[in-house]
C-alpha cells in the first residue's frame, strides 16, 4: 500500500479501510499536505472493490485540532481566494462508500468540521469537540456553520459558534452529533467503529453506496424532492442482481459453478445472501 507521511492506512478487517491521522507534533492539525494524502487514501479505498466502508481516526489526545493555524497566519484574502483554500477538503463529501469517524481527544475547528462531513460518527467520553475559530478572530471554513446547525439546531449551533466554547463527547451523543459515544479508550471506540463498518462492508456494495446517497440527499433537498428521489433509486435498485427477485443465479465461472443467493431469494429461502455487488 501507499506510503504517507502525516496518515496510516490499514485494513483491520476484510473489506474495512482505516486511515488513522498521524501528526503527533500537532496534534494531527489538518495540514495542506495532510489533506492531500488523506483525499489520496479516500480516493484509493473508494476505487478499490475489496473494500466495503472507511474509518477515519486520529490518536487518544487528538482526532483533529483543527486547521493548521501557522499554515493559516500568513494568509492573505487574496491568497486564499485565489487558491481556494480549504475547498479541497470537500472531496470527503464525495466518496461513495461510507466513512466512519472515530473521535477521541480533540476534535476542535477544521477536527470538528472533518468529523461532521463523516457519514457516521463515534466518539468517546475523552472526546472535545468544538468551533474555537471566533478565538482566532474568525469562523468555521469547512462547514461547520452549516453541518453543525444542521445537526444540533441554530440555536445551539449560533451559541457554540459564536462563544467558541467545546462540548464533550456525551453531550455530542446527546445532541445528535454522535451516533454513539463509546466507553472507554481509542480500542474501544475503534473495535465499535471496525464492527459497524465490518457489518457494512458484509451487504451488497450497490445496496449500501444507494443507501448512503439517499440519506445524504435529505441534507440538501426539500422533504418531497427527497422523497422522489428516494423512490426513483429505491426502483433502480429492482435492476440489481443482488436485489432480485424469486431467481438463483448459475455462475459458471466459480470452480464447479456456485449457486449464489441474492437478497429477496436469500430471504424467501431463509438462507444467507452471497453477494454479487453487482
Ligand atoms: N494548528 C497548528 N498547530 C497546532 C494546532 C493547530 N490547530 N493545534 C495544536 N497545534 C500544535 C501546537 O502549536 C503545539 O506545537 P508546538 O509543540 O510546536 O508548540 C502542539 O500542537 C501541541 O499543542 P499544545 O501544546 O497547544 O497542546 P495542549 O495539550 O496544551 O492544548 C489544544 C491542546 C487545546 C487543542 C491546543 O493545542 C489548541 O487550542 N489548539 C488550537 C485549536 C484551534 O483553535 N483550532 C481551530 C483552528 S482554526 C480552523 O480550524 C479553521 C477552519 O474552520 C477550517
Amino acid at each position: 500500500s501507499a506510503s504517507y507521511e502525516h496518515i496510516l492506512t490499514s485494513t483491520p478487517k476484510p473489506g474495512v479501510g482505516l486511515i488513522t491521522l498521524n501528526r503527533p507534533e500537532a496534534l494531527n492539525a489538518l495540514c495542506t499536505p495532510l489533506m492531500t494524502e488523506l483525499n489520496s487514501a479516500l480516493s484509493s479505498y473508494d476505487n478499490d472493490a475489496s473494500i466495503g466502508a472507511i474509518i477515519i481516526t486520529g490518536s487518544e489526545k487528538a482526532f483533529a485540532a483543527g486547521a493548521d493555524i501557522k499554515e493559516m497566519a500568513p494568509l492573505t484574502f487574496s491568497s486564499a481566494y485565489t487558491s481556494n483554500f480549504i475547498a479541497p477538503w470537500s472531496h470527503l463529501t464525495t466518496i461513495r462508500k461510507p466513512v466512519i469517524a472515530a473521535v477521541s481527544g480533540y476534535a476542535l475547528g477544521g477536527g470538528c468540521e472533518l468529523a461532521l462531513m463523516c457519514d457516521i460518527l463515534y466518539c468517546n467520553e475523552k472526546a472535545v469537540f468544538g468551533q474555537p475559530e471566533i478565538k482566532l478572530g474568525t469562523i468555521p471554513g469547512a462547514g461547520g456553520s452549516q453541518r453543525l446547525t444542521r445537526a444540533v439546531g441554530k440555536s445551539k449551533a449560533m451559541e457554540l459558534i459564536l462563544t467558541g466554547k467545546n462540548f464533550s463527547g456525551k453531550e455530542a451523543k446527546e445532541w445528535g452529533v454522535a451516533a454513539e459515544v463509546v466507553e472507554g479508550g481509542l480500542e474501544e471506540l475503534l473495535a465499535k467503529a471496525t464492527e459497524t463498518a465490518e457489518t457494512i462492508a458484509g451487504y451488497s456494495r450497490v445496496a449500501v453506496v444507494a443507501g448512503k446517497e439517499v440519506v445524504g440527499k435529505s441534507q440538501e433537498l426539500s422533504l418531497r424532492e427527497g422523497v422522489e428521489f428516494e423512490r426513483r433509486v429505491f426502483h433502480s435498485l429492482f435492476g440489481s442482481r443482488d436485489q432480485k427477485i424469486g431467481e438463483l443465479t448459475f455462475f459458471p465461472g466459480f470452480g464447479d459453478g456456485w449457486l449464489i443467493l441474492l437478497g429477496m431469494t436469500a430471504f424467501a429461502e431463509k438462507k444467507k445472501p452471497e453477494w454479487s455487488h453487482e
